[in-house]
């Protein structure tokens, strides 16, 4: 008889805890052991976990709470487009935007691609006249995949101008108006319920603008992108430069859909699509692949051995490549708004969850918070991630300093340094895992996204929560809206800053 998942975690948590030092003395094929790779085409990832304090046994301890979970019918819910998100009734179909799914949500999806692939190729040829900039406006999953993937992959002459504004802070899409001229700069809506507070007054204020500036139909100038076309509709867009993408995709999931918009204006639609090949080979990796094998599923594996049985509060990851500045933002609403849950997909309550995800880029990082991580009383998985070939042309100097000390402190943090001197004594035995990609091309970006969207799965499936929903946002969104309406109290000390921010 298959174990229990309660008894698989009480088997996880008999293990003992050799440091890193020792698990390398142990094995002289450690290395090769605890590394996988993804192949591309041309180019390929490699993840390495030997830095960590997985070792066989644990593996295959986390192996039987995956079988425990039902990990394996869990994975074929997700890519059959079954109900994986039971609070809300629905299923999360990411995968199918890039072409792996069930085969009705595919076709859709890519009905709904080739729309926007010619709107696309519209613009880049000139049908709406010249377009120079583009301000995307948007908040949360319909901002930061966007922001991450302009910036990651848009450096090297962009086809048009992209500037993702998120914040309600008027000072955010100013500074974007500043970098625009009205005349020649287009607006991308990007709002999944098209309702959004905060994304709808940034949408009014950037057409006023375009208004004030001279532009005759500014509403001519907006595309909007939201699985609520008809919305879109009555706001006043034309259906020809509205892109909806199916319900069934979530917010934080839906770079790969419409949301992504700026992105294939940015780089141009073959970039655009080796994004999404690059996550679709992820998606089969991990659809395909069982056990340790599957890179996805043994991140989990060690993003809950540091959670549940060492204890670990948060995880860090430094990318080393300037490219990459703003994945721990991307990763901290993927990670946090999946898992920060506290009750199991049955509403008990379940144990610890997921842990804070921050970071920072390398080696800037190195330079403030690393002494926290050296010496500090925390212990902080982290994931270090770079690329083999620079994003740079100047003196290969640069790309070698960086790769260099990415490296370093890999091994500083695991092997530390003794000394007598308290102050001076690094205690070493600090994990952490490298993921190292041969170029930071588009195909490797949608892959690197996608591994990191199947991790969060694979975790919430063996935590037994629902990654799929995000409830704990809510609240605070109706107690603005009560505060705007008026007429309600609140406690004392939200009224006195109500009254002396003269709203109260
Ligand atoms: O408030 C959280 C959230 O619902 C996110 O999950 C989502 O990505 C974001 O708001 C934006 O929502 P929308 O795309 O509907 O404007």
């Amino acid at each position: 008889m298959s174990m229990t998942r309660d008894e698989a975690w009480n088997a996880l948590a008999l293990h003992p805890d050799p440091t890193l030092e020792e698990l390398f003395a142990a094995d002289p094929d450690r290395v090769d052991k605890l590394t996988g790779r993804i192949e591309l085409g041309e180019v390929g990832i490699r993840f390495d976990w030997s830095k960590t304090h997985l070792t066989d046994e644990l593996l295959a301890e986390f192996e039987a709470l995956a079988e425990a979970s039902d990990f394996g019918e869990m994975r074929d819910r997700l890519f059959g487009g079954e109900v994986v998100n039971p609070t809300e009734n629905r299923a999360a179909e990411h995968s199918a935007l890039r072409g792996v799914g069930q085969d009705a949500s595919v076709e859709e999806a890519e009905a709904l691609r080739e729309r926007m692939k010619l709107l696309v190729g519209a613009i880049h040829e000139g049908a709406l006249g010249e377009v120079k900039h583009l301000i995307h406006v948007g908040i949360g999953g319909s901002a930061l995949g966007p922001a991450l993937a302009v910036d990651a992959l848009g450096r090297d002459d962009p086809k048009v101008d992209v500037h993702v504004v998120s914040n309600i802070d008027g000072v955010a899409l100013e500074e974007a108006f500043a970098a625009c001229d009205p005349a020649t700069t287009l607006i991308a809506v990007a709002s999944k319920t098209f309702t959004t507070i905060e994304t709808m007054t940034n949408a009014h204020s950037a057409l006023k603008w375009l208004a004030d500036n001279g532009v005759s139909d500014p509403t001519g100038r907006v595309i909007a992108l939201t699985a609520y076309p008809e919305k879109a509709v009555e706001w006043g867009v034309d259906e020809t430069r509205i892109l909806p993408f199916a319900e069934s995709v979530g917010g934080r999931y839906s770079l790969w859909s419409s949301i992504g918009f700026p992105i294939a204006i940015a780089i141009g639609w073959d970039d655009f699509q080796a994004m999404l090949d690059g996550a679709a080979a992820m998606d089969r990796h991990f659809r395909d692949t069982d056990g340790r094998a599957n890179l996805p599923l043994r991140a989990a594996f060690s993003d809950l051995f540091y959670l549940r049985l060492r204890g670990c509060q948060t995880r860090a990851v430094f990318a080393y490549d300037e490219r990459l500045r703003l994945l721990p933002d991307y990763l901290q609403q993927l990670e946090m708004e999946s898992n920060g849950k506290r009750v199991t997909v049955h509403g008990e309550p379940s144990g610890p969850t997921a842990p804070i995800t921050w970071g920072g880029v390398g080696t800037d990082a190195q330079h403030a918070v690393f002494q926290l991580l050296h010496q500090g009383t925390h212990m902080v998985p982290i994931d270090f991630i770079a690329s083999i070939e620079p994003g740079d042309m100047l003196d290969s100097a640069h790309h070698h300093i960086l790769l260099m000390n990415c490296f370093a402190q890999g091994a500083a943090l695991m092997a530390g340094k003794q000394s007598d001197d308290p102050h001076r004594n690094y205690p070493g035995n600090r994990p952490s895992a490298t993921i190292l990609c041969d170029d930071l091309d588009a195909t490797t970006f949608g892959a690197l996204i996608a591994f990191h969207e199947h991790r969060v799965f694979a975790a919430a499936v063996m935590l037994d929560i629902n990654p799929f929903d995000q409830f704990g946002v809510e609240l605070g969104k109706e107690i603005a809206r009560k505060i705007e309406k008026g007429g309600e109290r609140f406690d004392a000390s939200t009224e006195a800053l109500l009254k002396v921010s003269g709203l109260g």
